[in-house]
């Protein structure tokens, strides 16, 4: 696979799903051994789970913690990291790019390592293997500051989502399904604005509106077409 020439682009956007961390050892969401597959959505992924039985939600985020830490970065997140002016728009949370030094990353769907109160509004970040409490100051149940099926997106999140990305001259799109909104709109969004689009899928959506399929690992994949950037 040859070297991808950049220097025609000045605005390059990684958009990352899933995917991009399934080398670390981080399990997709769908798809073959896909955390859907075994936990469902209603019980332990929207905000009536957490109403219902906040315990039983709040444990399973904290072993996914766990099972996060316990995997590292791989080649392909250093690859991104190393290349500064790019952005990142993640939908993940795990916070592998930025354990792999990138330092911007816009992250749709907020973060396993930030807990929120939704009753004063507390927002802190807690990076153990456990959380440091369960509950905020005011006695309310803290909750993980991401999104959940049913949730709405950050909309400050979503228009510095939409602004790289409208704007960007290069998209490239790695380990996304592209089944959820409004995410699943960006390559068009990227394309509208004129960039090039490229996916990395071992497993590609199938999409038309991509310039380039590579269809491989993200962690192959990347140092193999934008390692020596
Ligand atoms: N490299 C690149 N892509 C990979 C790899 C790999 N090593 N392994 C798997 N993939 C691809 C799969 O082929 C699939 O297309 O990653 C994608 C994972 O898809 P999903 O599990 O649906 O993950 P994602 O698209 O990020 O899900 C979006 O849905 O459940 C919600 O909020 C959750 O952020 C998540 C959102």
């Amino acid at each position: 696979m040859e070297t991808f020439d950049l220097s025609r682009y000045r605005n390059i956007v990684f958009f990352t799903g899933a995917g991009m961390s399934a080398e670390s050892g981080v399990p997709t969401y769908r798809g073959k051994g896909g955390i859907w597959g075994s936990y469902s959505i209603e019980e332990y992924a929207c905000q009536q789970a957490f109403d219902r039985n906040p315990e039983k939600v709040l444990g399973f985020h904290e072993k996914r913690r766990r099972s996060v830490l316990d995997c590292e970065p791989h080649e392909g997140h250093r690859v991104i990291a190393r290349m500064p002016d790019a952005r990142v728009v993640t939908q993940n949370i795990d916070g592998m790019h930025q354990r792999a030094g990138s330092q911007e990353v816009i992250e749709l769907h907020g973060s396993l390592w930030r807990l929120r109160c939704d009753n004063c509004g507390h927002n802190k970040e807690d990076l153990g293997r456990s959380y440091e409490a369960r509950r905020c100051a005011c006695g309310s149940w803290l909750r993980p500051d991401i999104i959940w099926f049913g949730d709405m997106l950050d909309p400050l999140v979503m228009s510095r989502a939409a602004e790289a990305i409208g704007n960007c001259d290069l998209f490239i799109s790695i380990g996304t399904s592209g089944t959820v909104w409004p995410a699943a709109g960006f390559p068009d969004l990227a394309r509208k604005s004129g960039a090039c689009c490229i996916e990395i899928n071992p497993e590609p959506s199938g999409a038309t509106r991509y310039d380039r399929v590579v269809e491989g690992a993200a962690g192959e994949v990347l140092p193999k077409l934008f390692g020596s950037c």
